[in-house]
């Protein structure tokens, strides 16, 4: 399992340190034009009023088919805003969306991220989860 992240202040990687020490997942850290061979889970958080970070869009553009997932960090004190930048990144890439949490996550925000990666809980596959339950 690969996990690509984009991480300004700190919180995504932290949040990404602890689900690597538990899972022992890989992570990449995302550059300008990086162009990935191998599928992976795309990590990132929300800036400026509900925007995705210029690299996050940048990499999501041009990875997109290579994308199973989306989730990013945010904080709640934004509001309607808060973690946006995955509900974009997943309408504008087309790319299922996984999960939100605040800052660096809580131990209950790890233990959920893995839970829907692990079992793939996102987009179209979580609904019908639930309907199957229902
Ligand atoms: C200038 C600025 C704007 C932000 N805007 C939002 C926002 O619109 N929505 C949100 O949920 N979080 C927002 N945040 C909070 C960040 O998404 C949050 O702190 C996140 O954990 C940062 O991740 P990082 O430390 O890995 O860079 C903003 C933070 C800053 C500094």
């Amino acid at each position: 399992m690969i996990l690509y992240y984009d991480s300004k202040t700190g919180n995504v990687q932290r949040f990404i340190d602890k689900v690597v020490q538990i899972t022992g997942w890989t992570a990449i850290r995302i550059q300008k034009d990086m162009l990935i061979e191998e599928e992976g889970h795309l990590v990132t958080f929300t800036t400026n009023f509900g925007q995705i970070p210029a690299i996050t869009e940048d990499f999501a553009s041009k990875n997109s088919a290579k994308l199973y997932s989306v989730t990013s960090s945010g904080n709640r004190n934004w509001g309607r805003n808060f973690g946006v930048a995955a509900d974009k990144v997943a309408a504008h890439f087309e790319i299922p969306l996984a999960f939100k949490f605040e800052l660096s996550g809580t131990m209950e925000d790890i233990n959920q991220f893995i839970d829907i990666i692990k079992n793939q809980y996102y987009d179209s596959k979580r609904g019908s989860k639930k309907l199957d339950i229902a």
